[in-house]
């Protein structure tokens, strides 16, 4: 079965027709600027543009950056406030002339990576982070997704919005080192930790790429590993959230 999967994102709109059964990628993806300001007008125009690129018919699953409930956008903390009550399946929809269901672009990353990458056949508490402009979070029980979980929203007790504190947008922003940054992520990790006693954590988003040079000094009870499908997991999920017979959230 083939979805065209698209990940909107703060920097870039990306997407590919994905082969939902085998979780591949059928042709490179493709990626156009996310338009600034991303007004509700102007990414929807883009997604319609992702599509015509690819003269897509079909259907088309979508991640978006914000708590999605029954498609419309709940929340904003990295993208246009104008998005919030958007029914954004049904605009993407008209948009593109094709049928849309849109999710949560870390619970798709996590599906992706719970059905083909790192926590493929793993049962019990995974949790899949994804480190960028904020923090994602997909929460999964023996494969099933307990959507928009959030937990890039906790508050650090001495630090505040977690998000605010070990984004990778912020690392970049306080010139941290991968250790000063591994530090502070370790207190959110801590946190996490305790509210939740995962059995495996799941690391991905743009921040996973460089697991290599914090991983040592990671500290979790928990396994701790890096996404394998890096870039792809966001589009592959998209499309394999659409078609929900053949993914186990
Ligand atoms: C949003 C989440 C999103 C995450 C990653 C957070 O700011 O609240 O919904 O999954 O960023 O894009």
């Amino acid at each position: 079965m083939e979805i065209l999967g698209i990940d909107v994102g703060g920097s870039g709109i990306k997407g590919a027709p994905v082969d939902v059964n085998r979780g591949e990628l059928l042709t490179p993806r493709h990626r156009i600027s996310t338009p600034q300001p991303a007004t509700v007008k102007a990414v929807a125009d883009t997604v319609a543009a992702l599509a015509e690129h690819f003269q897509w018919k079909g259907a088309i699953g979508c991640g978006f950056p914000a708590v999605v409930q029954h498609g419309v956008v709940k929340t904003a903390s990295n993208i246009d406030k104008g998005w919030i009550g958007t029914n954004a399946q049904q605009l993407f929809a008209e948009k593109t002339g094709c049928p849309v269901q849109i999710h949560n672009d870390a619970d798709v990353a996590g599906i992706a990576e719970v059905r083909f990458g790192a926590g493929k056949d793993r049962q019990g508490v995974v949790l899949v982070l994804t480190i960028g402009t904020g923090i994602g979070s997909g929460l999964f029980h023996n494969g099933v997704l307990v959507p928009n979980s959030e937990f890039g929203h906790i508050q650090l007790k001495k630090y505040g919005l977690a998000e605010k504190y070990v984004s990778d947008a912020t690392r970049k922003k306080d010139d941290l080192s991968w250790k000063q940054w591994a530090e502070r992520f370790n207190v959110y990790l801590a946190e996490i930790e305790k509210l939740l006693s995962p059995d495996l954590i799941i690391l991905g988003g743009g921040g996973s790429k460089k697991f290599a040079k914090y991983d040592e000094h990671l500290e979790t009870k928990a396994e701790i590993v890096p996404a394998e499908l890096l870039n792809e997991a966001g589009i592959i999920g998209a499309a394999g959230a659409a078609a929900p017979s053949v993914v186990t959230a």
